[in-house]
């Protein structure tokens, strides 16, 4: 059987790649879909695994950091576009273990880099490297002020810098070998299937299971969410529409306190699981070191550009959120 593209998709079994990877082996069956996942603690195979059947499909688990192994999957099924999802993506780890992330979020990169360097020709319109990335590569905003895509990269944590870092490579292999690649720097992401070592899941978790609710130093940091089946919307359409050679900023401008997250959290639980104020399970524990107060995304380009914009409001994909997670946390289906 042929089909129009073959796409490599990196991290198909973490948290945004599930969504992505359901989204195209359904949508797009004209494309065959190779997913590349090592499996480490943070990814969920258990939500792909029905995917298995489906013609258009593979999995494949392996390291993205193994040449060997890269270059096998580039001239074994004959990739003409990659979507980079897979990291070491949790700030806390980079803090206690940075090597990982290199190895993983930059040398990795590095690697899917070269085969596609390698395997595409130099005259390539129809081949892609598109690179999901974080806005937390742009570094800490004051009280005021937006990212937009020319904002300087000034990440602060080892997880930011290593994915800085992937990034400048990224532009780099597009310089020097004219390889086509588009990045996108997306805001926090929230919505099923993430690990629950994320500031939702463990507020979620840990209500559940009456224990405490910590909140680093006074929960003042500010983040910017978005519901991941918009982020996942954004990346489908970035991937079909998006400029060579471009970055996009991708955000649902829906800035919120730590601290007033979880109270919100706190609240539908309460009234979902009848609990009595489990806001009494807050508890402020030591700052992250280094910790970043406050993120947002100006998403202006890609809504302007690209006809893109985020349709779940914060409210509602909260409590799909919640939802999902009383299930399989309480009802364990
Ligand atoms: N979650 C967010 O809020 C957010 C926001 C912006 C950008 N991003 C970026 O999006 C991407 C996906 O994030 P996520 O939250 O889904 O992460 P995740 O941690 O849930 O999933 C990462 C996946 O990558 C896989 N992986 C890790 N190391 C690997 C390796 N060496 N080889 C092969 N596979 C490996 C893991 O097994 C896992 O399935 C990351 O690149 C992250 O930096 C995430």
């Amino acid at each position: 059987m042929k089909f129009d593209k073959y796409i490599l998709i990196t991290g198909g079994a973490g948290f945004i790649g599930s969504h992505l990877l359901r989204k195209f082996v359904i949508n797009y069956k004209n494309y065959f879909i190779v997913n590349v996942d090592n499996l480490t603690y943070a990814s969920n195979y258990n939500s792909i695994e029905d995917l298995e059947s489906s013609l258009n499909y593979k999995f494949i688990k392996g390291d993205i950091s193994d040449r060997i192994f890269i270059q096998n999957i580039f001239s074994n099924y004959k990739i003409d576009y990659v979507i980079h999802l897979a990291a070491e993506s949790h700030v806390d780890n980079s803090i206690e273990n940075p090597l990982v992330f290199v190895k993983t979020n930059i040398l990795g990169t590095i690697n899917l880099l070269d085969q596609a360097r390698l395997n595409w020709p130099k005259d390539s319109s129809k081949h892609l490297f598109y690179a999901i990335s974080t806005d937390e590569v742009f570094g800490s905003l004051g009280k005021t002020g937006n990212f937009h895509e020319g904002s300087p990269y000034q990440p602060k944590s080892p997880y930011s810098a290593s994915k800085a870092s992937a990034d400048h490579f990224i532009r780099a292999y597009g310089n020097t070998y004219n390889l086509p690649y588009i990045i996108s720097n997306c805001s926090n992401n929230y919505g099923p299937n993430q690990h629950l070592e994320k500031l939702i899941p463990l507020t979620i978790n840990n209500i559940v299971n009456n224990k405490h609710v910590p909140i680093y130093g006074d929960g003042k940091a500010v983040r910017d969410w978005i519901f991941v089946m918009d982020h996942v919307d954004a990346i489908d359409t970035i991937f079909h529409h998006g400029n060579v050679g471009e970055n996009y900023n991708v955000g649902s401008n829906k800035e919120i306190k730590n601290i007033d997250l979880v109270k919100l959290i706190c609240s539908i639980l309460d009234k979902r699981l009848k609990l009595n104020n489990s806001e009494l399970l807050i508890k402020y524990v030591q700052d992250r070191p280094g910790h970043d107060l406050r993120y947002a995304i100006d998403a202006s380009k890609i809504m302007n550009e690209l006809n893109w914009k985020p349709r779940t409001k914060f409210n509602k994909g909260l409590e799909i959120t919640i939802d999902w997670y009383i299930k399989k946390l309480v009802t364990k289906i």
